[in-house]
């Protein structure tokens, strides 16, 4: 019998016991083992829950329990939960989580003291919910180089883009329409700014190259400045407007940005539509692979988190299965990333670009102003051709 307990009882927590209720008997077969939540942890009472008598409000009752062989962290955000999950580790428990937060910021320490305790630190559920894609990362894409690492890994700003592509409507609009609908946030920051995006994307490259990224360091663009005028440009040119968390070595250099992206039909992203996330992995001998599914929600993230601790409870005391060094990885700068940019500028300011950039022109789409292509540039090019120009869009052309 392996013993589980749980530290938050949210959408996420109360998901994981439900999962474990539901397939036990898979989950049986597939871990070898019996498993059951034995202890929740929250602040708050859940009277008439079916996991009522399990909850506790005090912490030390889970890492003092000797009997508790897991823990689930579903809390959020890094306080306490960096204490939490530090103090399972050191007490012999391993941990499995879905709190990107938790990962980005202290994912090194993490795993260094997993390491050390030959516990586990897993965290699948941190990146594109249900999507099985850190495993497969580490477990299936270890015959070849990455080359890139794409993703739309946001599902509240892939709703938002989404229904302005299909409706027409405003950012403004749209985001309202979401939080009513509950796909966006009171406080939708972390999403639309790209925030949630950033940690993803820095999770994923320290784990693709073995070393800590510093989400710091990532360039990080929202979708907050893209306009209903930006969507009729893209349908115009049969594009659509994803917000991407990419990262790509070129020239022996490591990459890494959150910014919108106008696709072309052909790129395997394109068709990716609502709150679902998809990410592509180009090897240097596969190709390109694609992961798609449901990057939210209950059941998928809960699902993600009940695969770990079948891992947790398959591979109990052998090394923990994750290269993961301090070493911090250079990122460039984005600005220095040679992209082909999507630009709008007034009729007047296009015909002083007329010298400027070399471009393709769309015109007729909103009147008194002028869309361009540009060819392939650095950021840095291209503010420099823009030097004087009031740019109404810039958006990246993939
Ligand atoms: N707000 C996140 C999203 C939740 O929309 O994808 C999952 O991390």
């Amino acid at each position: 019998m392996t013993n589980v307990a749980i530290l938050g009882y949210g959408t996420i927590g109360s998901g994981v016991a439900k999962v474990i209720k539901e397939n036990q008997d898979v989950i049986k077969l597939n871990s070898g083992d019996d498993i059951k939540v034995s202890k929740i942890l929250d602040l708050r009472d859940f009277p008439g829950d079916e996991n009522e008598s399990l909850i506790t409000h005090d912490y030390e009752e889970i890492v003092n329990d000797p009997d508790i062989d897991i823990v689930v962290e579903t809390m959020g955000g890094t306080k306490p939960a960096f204490d939490f999950v530090k103090r399972a580790i050191l007490a012999g428990k391993s941990v499995c989580t879905s709190n990107k937060a938790l990962v980005a910021d202290h994912g090194t320490e993490l795993i260094r003291t997993a390491k050390e305790k030959n516990v586990k630190f897993y965290f699948e559920a941190s990146v594109g919910g249900g999507i099985p894609i850190l495993r497969p990362l580490k477990t299936c894409i270890v015959a070849d180089q990455v080359e890139s690492i794409r993703g739309i890994l946001n599902g509240t700003t892939n709703f938002i883009l989404t229904k302005m592509e299909k409706d027409g409507a405003s950012y403004e609009d749209v985001l309202k329409e979401a939080q009513s609908l509950g796909y966006a946030e009171a406080d939708p920051t972390a999403d639309v700014e790209g925030f949630d995006t950033c940690r993803k994307i820095a999770i994923l490259t320290a784990l693709t190259y073995g070393a800590q990224v510093d989400y710091q360091d990532i360039d990080t663009k929202g979708i907050t400045q893209i306009t209903s005028e930006d969507m009729e440009y893209a349908q115009k040119i049969n594009r659509k407007i994803k917000l991407l968390g990419m990262s790509k070595k070129e020239n022996g250099k490591l990459y890494a940005l959150v910014a919108p992206y106008m696709l072309d039909e052909n790129d395997p992203l394109f068709p990716v539509s609502g709150v679902f996330n998809a990410i592509t992995v180009k090897g240097n001998m596969l190709g390109d692979v694609m992961f798609y599914g449901q990057g939210a929600g209950k059941e998928a993230t809960a699902s993600a988190v009940v695969t770990d601790i079948v891992e947790a409870v398959k591979k109990h005391g052998e090394p923990l299965d994750i290269r993961w060094e301090a070493e911090k990885l250079t990122v460039e700068s984005a600005d220095e990333l040679e992209d082909r940019f999507f630009v709008r500028l007034s009729s007047q300011d296009a015909a002083a670009a007329d010298t400027l950039l070399d471009y393709e022109r769309i015109e007729g789409v909103i009147p008194g102003e002028v869309g361009f292509i540009t060819k392939k540039m650095t950021y840095t090019e291209l503010q420099g051709k823009l030097d004087g120009l009031n740019a109404l869009s810039v958006i990246r052309y993939a």
